[in-house]
Order: structure tokens, then sequence, then C-alpha cells
């Protein structure tokens, strides 16, 4: 279940020297947001610290489609509609700065880039409307695009919306080089360092920090958690966005793959595009998404690959993998303080699965925030502003969903008492409520708690990503019970 990008790549040693615990920002997640925030102030100046929990772009940034895009599907119809034309035109214009200063970072650095044209097409009938409705919230935006009946594509395609020249790329390049500048300027990364605690001491922070050698405190003037989803509840941004799972799938295609990168206006979603990889290319492809915890989907991946097949005869699968992103309650991202006010703990999340443009859009926001000064389109990506009160309709429908899965998560599994465990993978009741997580895999089983860490969610398994996943918010497991994402900062305990 390696990515394109993480499969086979020969592995940068791993950094895991913490050095002097103490800086002047602690960078929290080396994905694309944390390490660009950092390579920023390392270039003021500033003494900064990337602590990451497992290794650098392992979550979400190395398992991307990687496309470097302003189009991006229906975004700006979502985003017009709930907030008119002048914040979506300051969301397109932030993400078109990230997206200035990855190209020209690339550029400087040798990083590869394809320059593509970028399409969000109809592929039924039923999806043209939605599809023109994209067209008008683009140009209401501020983008030029047009209107392409033919786009040459090899799959069923009803007319779409073209941005011409746009971006796609292997993210792992671009993460090594901002390593090595980071590193050059006197910055730290430490992999394998996973911050579980933070608390406030006479005008400084102090991370709690566990790492292969044990726990250690980091002291630091200010911190950017950098996480995906932010590791610590206050803000309670675990109740505000959606964690979307989503899964990729790499091909060996005979012939040419289409230039452009095609994502579809509507359900279900394909995502495509072509990789270059050192015996030719690749087609990528991407969908089956779903919520974190609430679905294995076996179905949707079949037809997906069957689908892939269909269009691209001859095609086969070389990898295959999934990932999860934070879709916010309103559709904008929430980037600013953790709380209102607080300027020593900053955050960045919710970005509905368009996060590298985004990403680098909210490190500049992020570090320009640290050094004193702003953007003027900030205010579309603000972690606290009016434009989130729109979204409480949205957060308080998800949140009654969330108490909907914790009950479901407790009592589905008595209700299924005296029957067989699930042959894989399941939540299995012995006494009364003591319930135990049972999966087996390669030939050994694990038996753990099925109780979530963060607050008490009963976890589920995925037969796709084998990992027990927690429906509440989005937190995922190891078969072992090992944490490996989400707001949770410690694994699933042993079974008593
Ligand atoms: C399948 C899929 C395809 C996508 N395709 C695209 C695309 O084509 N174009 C696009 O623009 N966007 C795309 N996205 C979205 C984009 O990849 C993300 O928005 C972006 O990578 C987020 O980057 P990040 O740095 O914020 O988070 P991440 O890359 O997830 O980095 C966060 C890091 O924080 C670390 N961390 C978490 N908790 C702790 C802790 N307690 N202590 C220390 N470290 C911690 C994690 O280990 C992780 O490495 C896609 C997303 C998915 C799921
Ligand atoms: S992730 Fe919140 S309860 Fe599991």
């Amino acid at each position: 279940m390696r990515s394109l990008w993480l499969a086979d790549r020969s592995r940068l040693t791993a950094r895991t020297s913490l050095g002097p615990l103490s800086a002047d920002v602690v960078v929290v997640g080396a994905g694309i947001t944390g390490l660009i925030t950092a390579v920023l102030l390392a270039r003021a100046g500033k003494d900064v610290v990337v602590l990451e929990a497992r290794s650098a772009g392992a979550v979400t940034t190395g398992n991307t489609t990687g496309k470097v895009s302003l189009l991006q599907g229906t975004m700006l119809s979502q985003i017009v509609a709930r907030h008119g034309a002048d914040l979506a035109r300051d969301y397109v214009r932030g993400n078109q700065e990230g997206q200035d200063w990855l190209l020209r970072y690339c550029e400087a650095n040798g990083v590869p880039v394809q320059r593509e044209d970028a399409y969000t097409y109809a592929q039924s009938a039923g999806e043209v409307a939605s599809t023109r409705a994209e067209l008008a919230a683009c140009r209401l935006a501020g983008l030029d695009v047009e209107w392409d009946d033919d786009a040459g594509a090899p799959f069923p395609y009803h007319g779409g919306v073209r941005l011409a020249d746009q971006a796609q790329f292997d993210p792992m390049p671009l993460l090594d080089s901002l390593i090595g500048e980071l590193t050059e300027r006197g910055g730290r990364l430490v992999e394998g360092a996973r911050v579980h605690r933070l608390s406030h001491r006479r005008g400084r922070l102090r991370l709690g920090v566990r790492t292969s050698d044990g726990e250690v405190d980091v002291d630091a003037g200010q911190c950017v958690l950098a996480t995906g989803m932010p590791i610590l509840d206050r803000g309670g941004f675990f109740a505000r966005v959606k964690p979307t799972r989503s899964y990729g799938m790499a091909f060996d295609v005979p012939g040419t793959i289409t230039r452009p990168m095609f994502i579809s206006a509507g359900s279900p979603t394909r995502s495509v595009r072509y990789a270059p990889v050192n015996s030719g290319e690749r087609l990528v492809v991407a969908g089956a998404s779903h919520i974190v915890g609430r679905k294995s989907p076996t179905a949707e991946l079949d037809e997906l690959s069957s689908w892939v097949r269909d269009h691209y005869p001859g095609a086969e699968m070389t990898h295959q993998w999934s990932a999860q992103d934070y879709t916010p309650a309103d559709h904008l991202p929430y980037v600013g303080p953790i709380l209102p006010g607080d300027e020593k703990v900053f955050t960045a999340t919710g970005f509905n699965k368009w996060g590298l443009a985004a990403g680098a859009a909210a490190a500049l926001l992020l570090s320009a925030r640290i050094l004193g000064g702003r953007m003027d389109w900030g205010r579309a990506f603000a972690a606290w502003s009016p434009h989130e009160v729109t979204g409480i309709p949205t957060a308080m429908q998800a949140n009654l969903e969330v108490a909907f899965h914790l009950a479901k998560g407790w009592v589905a599994p008595i209700t299924r008492l005296g029957r067989a465990a699930p042959e894989e993978g399941g939540v299995v009741s012995g006494p009364p409520w003591n319930l135990e997580a049972r999966c087996t895999i390669d030939g050994v089983q694990h038996r753990v708690s099925p109780v979530c860490p963060h607050l008490g969610g009963i976890v589920n398994w995925n037969d796709v990503s084998k990992s027990w996943e927690c429906p509440l918010h989005g937190s995922r497991f190891a078969p072992d019970g090992t944490l490996l994402e989400g707001p949770a900062t410690r694994g699933l305990t042993a079974s008593s």
C-alpha cells in the first residue's frame, strides 16, 4: 500500500537526533505545509525545529495525486455559493501565490514539474449543469477558464472547464529539497518524534514529545501545528472538519497517456493524470472517497480499476494506496491561531484534498504572521472569522452524525454477540461492554481495545487499508494498535 511517490524511493537517512531542546519556533508535522513554513522562517533567521511523528511526507503529502492546480474540482462553485465572489477571489489569490511560490522554488532547486492543462469535466449529461456552474464560478473568482467540448479524453466526457498551464509533480523531491534547505540554514528535522502535549509556561511553550529514545520536553517561543488535523482539542477543529479517505492507483499503460489533468465534477470521482517514472510513464487515478472509519470501499475500488481497464486497454496496476484529508464545514481552509487571539500556537487544516497550492499559501500566511506581516487575501483562509458562522449548520449536522456513530460503535458489536468473528478484522463483544478489536494479518492475530483514545469512539476495521479507523474524527491505527494519524495522540491499548 505505498504510493507511487513513496515506493522504491531511496530513503534519505532517518533524521532522529533532537539536539538542543529549545527553538524559536517548533513546527509539528513535515508535510508540505510544515516544511515550507519552516523554510520560510529559517530564511528569516528563526531557529526552527520540525518534529515529525513518522517520516517526512508519510501521511498525506506523500500520498496525494500531486496536482498543483487553481482549478480544483467544484471547489469554487461551492465557495461562491456559500461566501460570494469576493471571498472566492481571495481564495484564488492565495492559491495563486502558493502555486507561484512552489513553481519558483521547484525551478530554482531542480525539482521536476510538468506544466499541463487542468480540467473539471462532466462524465455524464447529468453532470453538465454542475460543470457549467463551476465555469461560471471560476470566472467570478477571476480565473481565465474556458469550456471545452472535446479534450481528447479516452473515457466518457460530456464537456469540461479548462484552465491552461497548471502543474503536477511528484511531491517527494520537493520535500527532500525543502529539508535540504532547512538544514543548510541551521534548522532541524526530527523524525519519529510525536508531540502529544503542549502547555504554556512563563510566556514560552513546553511540548511533550515521544521519541524512540523516550519522552522529552521541548521549549519553544511559538508553535505551528501543521499536522493535517490539529492534534490539540482546543479550538475544536476536530468538530469543524470531516476526515475523508481517498484511494490512489498507478497503472502501466501501453501507448501514450492523455496529457491534461482531469477530475470529474460529480460522483464517482475520477481524478486522472500521467506521471513520469524512470521506465517511462504511469497513469495515476484516484477516487472512492468516504468518511474515515465508515466504509471499506472494496466494491468502489474494483469499479475504479475496471473503469481504468475499460478505457485504457492493457492497463496493469503497479501501485495502490490511500490517504485522508479534511473537508471544512464551510468550504474554506482554517489557517491561523488555534484559539482567537493566541499568537503562540497556530494551525492549518481543512484543505479538502487541494492542499498543495493551498498548503504553500498556508505556509506563506503563517510565516508572515509569525514574522509580523500579513497577506491581503488571508481572510479566505482564516481559522476564526465570520465565514465560519456560515458553516455552523453543516458542522452541527456533521456532529449529529458523529454522535450517531459513537452510539453505533458501542452497540453494534453487542447486537452481534454470539456470531462468528469477522474473517480478517472487526470488533467483537465478550461480556457486556467488554469490546475487543481483533484482526489477523499475515497469520498474526492482534487483539486491542477498540476504544479510540481521542474521545472514545469505537474503531472499525478497513479491509482495504488494513487499519483500524475511528468513525468520529478520523484517527487511524495499525493492526497492532500503533497510532498512524488523526487527532489522537496515542495508540489503542492492549486488550484486557
Ligand atoms: C488521495 C488524495 C489525493 C490528493 N491529491 C491532491 C492533489 O492532486 N492536489 C492537491 O492540491 N491536493 C491533493 N490532496 C490534498 C493534499 O495532499 C493535502 O491537503 C496536503 O498534502 C496536506 O499537507 P499537510 O502538510 O498539511 O499535511 P500532511 O502531509 O498530512 O502532513 C502532516 C504531518 O504531520 C505529522 N504529524 C501528525 N501528528 C503529529 C504529532 N502529534 N507529532 C508530530 N508530527 C505529527 C504527520 O505524520 C504528517 O507527516 C490530496 C489528498 C488525498 C487524500
Ligand atoms: S478520532 Fe475522535 S474519538 Fe476517535
